[in-house]
């Protein structure tokens, strides 16, 4: 295999960033506070945390070995990596068939996930560019904030120039490869990004009420702590406490976790090393990312920008794409600044995930001969094609976004569960047995228990995914989706074909590279 060419992460501490990168996303700083206000603000923390410790955690230790055991195999996405494990108990046949399901499920979520994560980083680029130049004090009212996001959703030369422009500053990273490329641009990135976060922190804290005495900052963040623990009762609030640990630690994402853990050293520590990358991303969500979200709506906006918060959790992009601006335009250059920063931060946040992503699909690539340089850039085009559908529905419908929400359901929530649960039926017990605890703990700095295997992984989360399994398409109205506009079934329906294809293309891939490794 192409042992010859293997790359490695050059330090620790540039690991941990880039893994960091990976996991800390617009997830932290727009999708988890929009959850909190909708479900029931510190009655939300308790499904979540109880996640975070049953299922989170486990499936982040057992996501880092998978990658690194591929690693030292030369496997370098999932597909290979399913394979080697599947091998061990299930023959040349069946691991070939777990080696397809891991091929489909990462082109498949992979593409379509990014498509339109990329697309938000492009119009957060869009505003970051209204700050930086001052232009943002034109923009006083929210509704006029709402105009200029509706003609950037409807407009393509808006919507198309910063979503391409960020995409391909990411392939360039990419292209440098992994400690030359992504690991120097995390380091860049992700040292900013936390001081933008901490600056912001600080001032909704102390800058109380920048607008009316009333509107005290700290009121919102009071408000975030209020447990509503009639929402302990619905269904939902559970599931999306359990789906926002996976999506903000990337679990089940295309494999992108295994991936940049696949180049890590053999006798490295994974352990502690992922327990501390998972602590930063905690931080980063419930400290920073709520605490700024809460405090600086409430003393900009009042309880009404609260309920904004709220739509987030639904719909990502109310708050920031259509309040935040008329906040910040509001208060004149000190607004200029204070939204320079949220927009970079949420730019750097969503630039060193989206590299991940990136970065699998040339490693992909790669296992076809095909050089890291045009892998990057095939990517691009394929994310390019699965997220125009976002600009055309805009255009035609004035800025309607149920494209984007619907493969937000389908990959961002059901398939990142199925990833989930084959990873841990695969990586289990009872397929990879004793040998995936020696994996994990090998050069380890702290020892995982045996019964966190044996038992969490093995036994209670995968009932707790196939529970989830059930119950997702359940709860939620697909019809919502079907009626929203009168293209709206033309739009879900582009996205399950295309969801469909890239999980046919991903499938044979995965089947095809499998038969370079059977020794
Ligand atoms: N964990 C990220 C977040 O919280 C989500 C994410 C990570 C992601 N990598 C990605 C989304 C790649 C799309 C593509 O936002």
């Amino acid at each position: 295999m192409a042992e010859a060419r293997r790359e490695y992460w050059a330090t620790r501490i540039g690991l941990i960033l880039a893994m960091a990168g990976n996991a800390i996303g617009l997830g932290n700083f727009l999708r988890f506070p929009g959850k909190v206000a909708a479900y029931g603000g510190g009655a939300f923390l308790i499904p979540y945390f109880i996640t975070l410790f049953l299922l989170g955690i486990p499936l982040f230790w057992l996501e880092w070995a998978i990658g690194r055991y591929g690693g030292e195999h030369g496997a370098h996405w999932l597909a290979p990596m399913f394979y080697l494990i599947a091998k061990k108990r299930f023959g040349v046949r069946g691991a070939k068939i777990a080696a397809a399901i891991g091929g489909g499920l990462t082109l498949a979520v992979g593409i379509m996930l990014t498509a339109y994560y990329t697309n938000i980083i492009g119009w957060i680029a869009y505003w970051a560019g209204w700050c930086i130049s001052g232009k943002i004090t034109s923009i006083t009212e929210v509704s006029q904030a709402k105009t200029a996001f509706i003609q950037v959703l409807a407009n393509p030369v808006y919507n198309l120039i910063p979503w391409i422009v960020t995409l391909v500053l990411i392939a360039i990273i990419v292209t440098g490869g992994i400690a030359r490329g992504i690991e120097r641009a995390a380091k860049i990135m992700m040292p900013l990004l936390f001081l933008f976060a901490v600056a912001l922190m600080i001032i909704g804290f102390t800058w109380r009420t920048p607008v009316r005495p009333e509107w005290d900052s700290l009121k919102g963040f009071f408000w975030m702590w209020t447990p509503n623990m009639a929402k302990l009762a619905d269904p939902a609030t559970w599931l999306e406490g359990t789906g926002q640990i996976f999506f903000t630690l990337s679990l089940g994402i295309a494999g992108i976790i295994p991936t940049y853990a696949s180049y890590i050293r053999k006798e490295e520590d994974i352990a502690l090393t992922a327990l501390t990358t998972a602590t930063l991303n905690e931080i980063c969500e419930v400290i920073l990312g709520g605490s700024i979200a809460f405090t600086l709506a409430y003393a900009f906006g009042g309880p009404d920008a609260i309920a904004l918060v709220a739509i987030q959790g639904k719909s990502p992009f109310a708050l920031t794409m259509v309040a935040y601006p008329a906040f910040f335009g509001r208060i004149g250059l000190a607004g200029a600044a204070l939204g320079a920063m949220w927009y970079l931060l949420l730019w750097f946040a969503g630039v060193t995930s989206a590299m991940a992503l990136v970065n699998t699909v040339a490693a992909l690539l790669e296992d076809f001969g095909i050089r890291r340089t045009y892998g990057s850039f095939i990517s691009i085009l394929l994310l390019l094609a699965a997220g125009i559908p976002i600009t055309i529905e805009g255009m035609l419908t004035g800025g309607e976004t149920v494209y984007l929400d619907f493969t937000d359901f389908i990959v961002g929530s059901l398939l990142l569960v199925v990833t989930c649960l084959i990873e841990a039926i695969l990586g289990g017990w009872f397929v990879w047995g004793p040998e995936a605890l020696e994996e994990v703990n090998r050069g380890g700095y702290i020892r995982i228990p045996e019964w966190v295997w044996k038992y969490v992984i093995s036994i209670i989360d995968p009932i707790f995914l196939i529970a989830m399994l059930v119950w997702l398409p359940m709860s939620t109205k697909i019809a919502n989706f079907l009626t929203r506009h009168p293209l709206a079934p033309t739009f879900v329906g582009i996205s399950v074909t295309l969801t469909i294809l890239l999980f046919i293309i991903g499938a044979i891939m995965g089947y095809k590279c499998a038969e370079k490794y059977e020794r």
